[in-house]
């Protein structure tokens, strides 16, 4: 199996982008957020204890994703990998996955970071709210604190996987139809 992490800072276009790579390269797209999203509109448990946190632009606690990644890890059949969007988001998380592979020794394929600055986060999910009315993209707290938490907690992740070799970074700043372009070439090479 391969393992595609889709990485960038809120709003970057994982989840635009996201559609094209699984449909191209076979994969099974888990975008953490979505899942989380479906448990709040669900009205779980777990949707309830997630709800505040998103609310708020933080991070939900590791170990509810890390087992949500892995029950779908476990469930998922008929692809030739997966496109992780939205995690790892911590280093914590990213040695969890790590650990979740290695019991099949199994690793981590590449990392697809897609970059863009601070002033166009806000840009674009400025935009988005206009769309599609999600409660984590309506009120600038929350945007100035998704984008603080992005730098103080996930940013590292950038580092932690050049150390591994694993990490290739996207322009994100071009057209929708100029990223596709860009990941689909560094795609081909996996
Ligand atoms: P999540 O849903 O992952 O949100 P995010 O990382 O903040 O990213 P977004 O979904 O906002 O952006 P995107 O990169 O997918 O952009 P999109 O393609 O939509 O997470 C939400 C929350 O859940 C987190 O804050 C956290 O609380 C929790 N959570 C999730 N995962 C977690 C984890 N692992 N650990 C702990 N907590 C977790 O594009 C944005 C807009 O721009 C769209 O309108 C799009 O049409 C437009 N657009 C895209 N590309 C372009 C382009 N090239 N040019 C012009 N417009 C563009
Ligand atoms: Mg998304």
């Amino acid at each position: 199996m391969k393992y595609f992490i889709l990485f960038g800072p809120p709003g970057a276009g994982k989840g635009t982008q996201a559609t094209a790579m699984v449909e191209n390269y076979n994969l099974r797209h888990i975008s953490t957020g979505e899942l989380l999203r479906k448990e709040i509109a669900d009205g779980t448990e777990l949707g309830l204890k997630a709800k505040s946190l998103i609310d708020a632009g933080a991070l939900v606690p590791d170990e509810i994703v890390e087992g949500m990644i892995e029950s779908v890890f476990r469930k998922t059949t008929g692809v030739n990998g997966f496109l992780l969007d939205g995690f790892p988001r911590t280093v914590a998380q990213a040695d969890a996955l790590d650990a979740m592979l290695a019991k099949n020794s199994e690793e981590v394929t590449a990392v697809v970071s897609i970059m863009i600055p601070d002033e166009m986060i806000r840009e674009r999910i400025k935009h988005r709210a206009s769309i599609e009315g999600r409660a984590d993209d309506a009120n600038d707290d929350t945007i100035s604190n998704r984008i603080r938490t992005y730098h103080d907690k996930t940013e590292p992740l950038v580092e932690y996987y050049k150390g591994k070799g694993k990490y290739h970074e996207i322009d994100g700043t071009g057209t929708i139809e100029d990223v596709r372009k860009a990941i689909a070439a560094l795609m081909d090479r996996f």
